[in-house]
């Protein structure tokens, strides 16, 4: 095996001055969660990790998955300007120091983000019209250009090493796992809302980047959605981006994302779909095979229940119901909410989950923790369905209404920053809710349905 680069990504300079005071500047060495307190870290040194976007310098890199994660994955990034040549270099093994691989894809698509620039605003009082144009020219945001490379034919269950290119501009190395083709031996971490708190986000990302380097069998990250507050904005997600290279463990490594489109995501211009490299008229709904026994369904809560999606979902459940050992789904609005309401989805989502005895319903929006008793047909029921959530990515915590019979009888809520995590094992599943600091709210175990 060819020697590992330890290069660490270059400082940021420029990253975060958009979002105003909050975040300063820093040059502050790297920072890695196991190294400190994350309740206490200081603002300033969470944007020291990130990558400046400037000239054609590979940054915002992500690994998505939406479909068979054992052979195939998208690797995507952002540069500064549009470049020529775009191109991801990879192997099963280490380039080492001279960053030699044994393959090659160059991006399938790149494009400019759709950006909406802010509206032009007239000189105010006792302002020149020359001073009202350089400060409108100071708010104009500059442009960013994404590259995603579709890579196929991999290998299950197998570390993946790349480093990306654009116009001969290198990004360190970096690697992930494929999922195994068979099997249930890893595991996934889930979490939503990381749309507001910024240092909070920071510091979930670094809790998610320590679950992983502490616990090896993580494999990928779901994203619940709500990533940001509003989905038009480029600059909101140019922040998520940037910050989102914080789940990048120390080695290198990068837990692949898995999409959920939230409330907050929309937006004409479709960023989202930019982002996560998604056609926006088939994808906003999916699954993502972990290997041929565990499947992820992703919903969308902001598209109707009915029609199309309902027509999807129940074709798609009977056939992996009999083929899976573990059918997940994760979509953004909840059916059994501890905060708001129920997602007017419920009626027709949740008959099909209990038709198909999904085994986990992953659920977002709420601002809370809450864990239910398994429900079917409305009903506690010890066959029925486990409703997780509700993200807790960065965003403030809700208080949870007292009231909801499934969280009360044996169910749980709560409200702090969390994740959840899933350990498959061929007999059961075990859901912790891991806090900022590290520490499990809840350890529940569900046991593998009969077939
Ligand atoms: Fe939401």
């Amino acid at each position: 095996m060819k020697k590992r680069s330890t290069k660490l990504p270059l400082m940021n300079t420029n990253r975060v001055s958009f979002i105003g005071a909050s975040l300063s500047f820093s040059l502050i060495v790297a920072v890695h969660a196991e190294d400190i307190t994350l309740a206490k870290l200081d603002v300033k040194t969470l944007v020291s990790k990130m990558t400046p976007l400037k000239g054609t310098t590979p940054a915002q890199w992500r690994v998505v998955w939406t479909g068979d994660a054992s052979r195939e994955a998208t690797i995507s990034w952002t540069t500064a300007e549009p470049g020529t040549k775009h191109i991801v270099h990879y192997g099963a093994e280490s380039g080492g120091d001279d960053k030699k691989f044994a393959l090659s894809q160059t991006c399938q698509s790149n494009g400019a983000y759709s950006i909406e620039q802010p509206k032009p605003q007239k000189p105010k009082e006792g302002e020149s019209a020359a001073e009202a144009a350089k400060r409108n020219s100071r708010m104009k945001i500059s442009p960013a250009y994404y590259h995603h490379a579709r890579i196929k034919n991999l290998n299950p269950d197998t570390c993946y090493y790349f480093v990306l290119e654009s116009d001969g501009e290198q990004s360190r190395e970096f690697y992930f796992r494929t999922a195994p083709a068979e099997g249930d031996d890893f595991t996934l971490i889930h979490g939503g809302d990381s749309r507001s708190g910024h240092a909070d986000r920071c510091r979930m990302n670094l809790r998610i980047a320590a679950q992983a380097a502490s616990e090896t069998k993580v494999l990928a990250f779901a994203h619940g959605g709500d990533y940001i507050v509003t989905g038009s904005k480029w600059e909101q997600w140019r922040l998520w981006l940037s910050q989102h290279e914080l789940t990048t463990l120390k080695d290198g490594r990068v837990l692949p994302i898995i999409p959920t489109k939230g409330n907050h995501d929309g937006g004409k211009n479709g960023l989202y779909f930019e982002v996560f490299d998604l056609a926006e008229k088939t994808e906003r709904w999916h699954t993502t095979m972990l290997g041929k026994d565990v499947a992820l369904v992703t919903l969308d809560t902001n598209s109707a229940a009915g029609g199309a999606q309902a027509e999807w979902l129940e074709a798609e459940m009977r056939r992996l119901r009999p083929e899976v050992r573990w059918l997940l789904v994760q979509y953004h609005r909840p059916m059994y909410p501890a905060v708001k309401g129920p997602a007017k989805h419920a009626p027709i989502f949740c008959p099909l989950f209990d038709k198909y005895n999904v085994d986990i319903a992953l659920e977002s929006d709420g601002h809370c923790m809450k864990r239910t008793v398994p429900i079917r047909d409305g009903k506690k029921d010890p066959s029925g369905i486990v409703y997780v959530g509700e993200g807790g990515l960065g965003v403030g915590q809700r208080k949870t209404s007292e009231d909801r019979w499934y969280i009360n009888d044996g169910g749980k809520a709560g409200s702090e920053h969390h994740v959840i995590q899933l350990d498959f094992t061929p007999d059961n599943m075990r859901v912790r809710f891991i806090l900022m600091d590290g520490s499990v709210w809840d350890d529940h175990m569900i046991k593998v349905r009969k077939r």
